[in-house]
């Protein structure tokens, strides 16, 4: 099979460096990268800018019909916009986190966010992202890896990103989070972060960027040699 035209999912739970990890295969391969924690992420903001609290499903149900949200690419980098603005970096705080966790546990919203997703994995040429990509999006996809590490290896990573953007959150106060975003992410009842059954489990807290993005490459090639 054409290798340009790969399906790659890469799940896993937060940050096992799947983000840094995919974009560096996309980077190395040409395959366009969706990061579709960023749609959750922006639904939670749409949330928060209009004052519904995480907790509060009805009322997050409640906005997803004037949720207007699109994804492009702008030099080869995945912006997501919201009623047509770049969302930035605003969906990357804490307190989106914690909202992006909520409002992903919630069916209407998962599936609100499908045909976006869909569109782009039928497309091919794909490395996605995410916590469900490998069983309910990309169900058939060539390449399927569940990435993880252990809780203080995430934390840790975590917090050194958070340390370097500036904000004040305290290791225990990312390892607390983690956990309880870990839990929610996993025992929800619709699209559980848990592996595919063909997928090939990567515990990488040994492995650097470089190391982890070239393994899957290997993945891919042996994939598209297969196919
Ligand atoms: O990957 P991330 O940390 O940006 O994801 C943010 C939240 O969205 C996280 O709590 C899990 C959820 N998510 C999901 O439920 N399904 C996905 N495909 C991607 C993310």
């Amino acid at each position: 099979m054409d290798f340009n035209k790969l399906r790659v999912a890469l799940d896993g739970p937060s940050g096992a460096g799947k983000s840094t990890i995919a974009k560096k295969i996309a980077e190395k391969t040409g395959l366009v990268y969706v990061d579709t924690g960023a749609l959750y992420r922006t639904v939670g903001l749409w949330a928060m800018q209009n004052s519904v609290a995480a907790d509060d499903t009805n009322g997050i149900i409640g906005l997803l019909d004037s949720l207007d949200i699109e994804l492009t690419w702008r030099d080869g980098t995945q912006v997501v916009l919201l009623a047509g603005e770049a969302v930035g970096d605003k969906i990357r705080t804490p307190d989106a986190s914690f909202y992006a966790s909520a409002v992903s546990k919630i069916p209407e919203v998962r599936q609100k966010l499908l045909d976006l997703q869909m569109d782009l994995a039928e497309r091919g040429g794909v490395i996605m992202d995410g916590r469900d990509i490998g069983t309910v999006i990309m169900p058939r996809a060539e390449v399927k890896v569940f990435m993880t590490a252990t809780l203080p290896a995430r934390a840790k990573r975590r917090y050194l990103e958070l340390q370097a953007k500036g904000l004040p959150d305290t290791y225990e106060e990312v390892l607390a989070d983690m956990e309880a975003r870990d839990r929610n992410d996993r025992e929800r009842e619709t699209a559980p972060c848990v592996p595919a059954e063909d997928a090939v489990l990567f515990v990488n807290d040994d492995y650097g960027i470089e190391e982890s993005a070239d393994y899957i490459i290997s993945l891919m090639r042996k994939a598209a040699e297969e196919k």
